[in-house]
């Protein structure tokens, strides 16, 4: 079987490696009624690739570009993986294999300094050296238990908008007010598109929250009601907040006293909150909000290792060696001394040995060293060198995106 791979551009390709992504998750309904031409708004010129068997299209992958932001601020060039999938009567063949390590070296050559992605099983990317960089979590608020304790902020104020006007003001408010927090990414232009497609066809109720004074916008939430069915006559009227942008305090409190004083509802979900929200802190009782689940959330695959380590922050007065193996992109692997001046290539005898996929767990500060070691994923020669590295690499934020795609 010979497999071909190369990049999609004509619209009815575009548009079948769309719907063969879909086919291959089973869940999701083909795309409908795409407009002439939309297909192409969905998606960056250039960065779709399909693989052919026998001239057929059987899989494909898409990345978008973006930044990321690291901690202390830097952000790197950021290739946003998505869309991989493989029909099903061609899984299990190598496809798959290919598509990646082809897509890879073109993010290596567009010079973008890490890769990232959400899985949709956690057993299929750490073969292909990414690693889980960043979690969140989905709180549940039982709002009449909610009360905020005396003393924490009003926030700033907060009005609903029109859809027709969130498709402007959203992204400005992104762009405008990005976040200092680690893992934080851009949101390209085409997900906002993508996004727009969902909610217009959507069926049910949505709303659009948005903090701050016209023309000054800080902050957004979006949400919906779910089991609407019985909604005049629901004790449990909930709404999921799918995107919740509040990088400031002012935001934050804002936004989060407004979903909490809606009228009629009895639960507030939020689908992702960052792992270290201090939500349960501002509430008199803790118990009102729930985790119910946490996930893993950036599968992260750094590209350009030297760039990657060199380009973040490290605290503390420590030094550590640490040496690097990825057999895929060979090139990476070297030797780094690390230490709050910096990340440096060396000779030196290393300390710790990592692949490329425990690194990229620890590249955000979305895990600790001695995490990784216990798993295997990093090998010590002195265990020593584990609790300097964790003190290097330490974050003041928890790393989170706050995005799905
Ligand atoms: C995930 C998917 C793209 C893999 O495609 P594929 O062509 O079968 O993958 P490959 O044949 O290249 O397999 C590569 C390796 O990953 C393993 N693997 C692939 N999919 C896996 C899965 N879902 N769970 C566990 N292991 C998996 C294979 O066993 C193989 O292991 P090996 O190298 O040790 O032999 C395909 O199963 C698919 O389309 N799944 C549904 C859609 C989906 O989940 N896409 C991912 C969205 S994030």
């Amino acid at each position: 079987m010979t497999t071909e791979i190369r990049v999609l551009d004509a619209e009815d390709e575009l548009t079948e490696a769309a719907n063969l992504f879909r086919t291959a998750m089973v869940g999701f309904p083909p795309l409908r009624n795409l407009a002439p031409g939309q297909i192409t708004t969905l998606l960056e010129p250039g960065r779709t690739i399909g693989a052919f068997v026998d001239g057929r299209l059987v899989g494909t992958a898409e990345a978008v570009t973006s930044g990321l932001t690291l901690p202390g601020g830097a952000v790197v060039g950021h290739a946003a993986v998505t869309h991989i999938g493989v029909l099903p009567s061609f899984t299990r063949k190598g496809i798959a294999t290919e598509l990646i390590h082809h897509q890879l070296h073109d993010i290596a050559a567009r010079g973008e300094v890490v890769a990232t992605l959400r899985a949709s099983e956690a057993t299929i990317y750490e073969r292909y050296g990414y690693g889980v960089a960043s979690s969140s979590q989905s709180v549940e608020v039982h709002t009449a238990r909610a009360a905020v304790r005396l003393g924490v902020g009003a926030g700033g104020p907060v009005r609903l908008i029109d859809a027709a006007e969130a498709w402007d003001l959203l992204p400005r408010i992104y762009a405008e007010n990005r976040s200092s927090r680690p893992g934080t990414i851009d949101r390209p232009d085409v997900w906002w598109h993508g996004l727009r497609l969902r909610a217009e066809s959507a069926s049910g109720a949505s709303y659009v929250a948005v903090q701050g004074e016209r023309g000054a916008e800080s902050g957004f939430a979006r949400y919906r009601p779910i089991d609407t069915e019985t909604w005049f006559v629901s004790d449990q009227r909930t709404i999921v907040v799918e995107d919740f942008f509040a990088p400031s305090a002012e935001a934050y409190l804002g936004l989060l006293r407004f979903l909490l004083e809606l009228d009629l509802i009895d639960r507030v979900t939020f689908w992702m909150l960052p792992v270290d929200d201090p939500l349960p802190w501002l509430l008199v009782d803790r118990r009102a909000a729930r985790v119910t689940a946490v996930h893993d959330e950036t599968w992260l695959r750094i590209i350009d290792v030297q760039q990657a380590l060199s380009a973040r922050r490290y605290e503390g007065d420590g030094t550590v060696t640490i040496a690097v193996n990825d057999p895929l992109l060979p090139k990476n692997s070297a030797t780094f001394t690390i230490a709050a001046s910096g990340a440096e290539p060396t000779d030196r005898r290393p300390a710790l040995h990592v692949g490329v996929e425990g690194l990229a767990a620890a590249l955000l500060g979305g895990t600790t060293w001695h995490s990784l070691a216990a798993g295997g994923l990093v090998r010590a020669e002195d265990p020593a060198a584990l609790t300097v590295a964790d003190r290097l690499f330490a974050v003041r934020d928890a790393p989170y995106a706050g995005f799905f795609f």
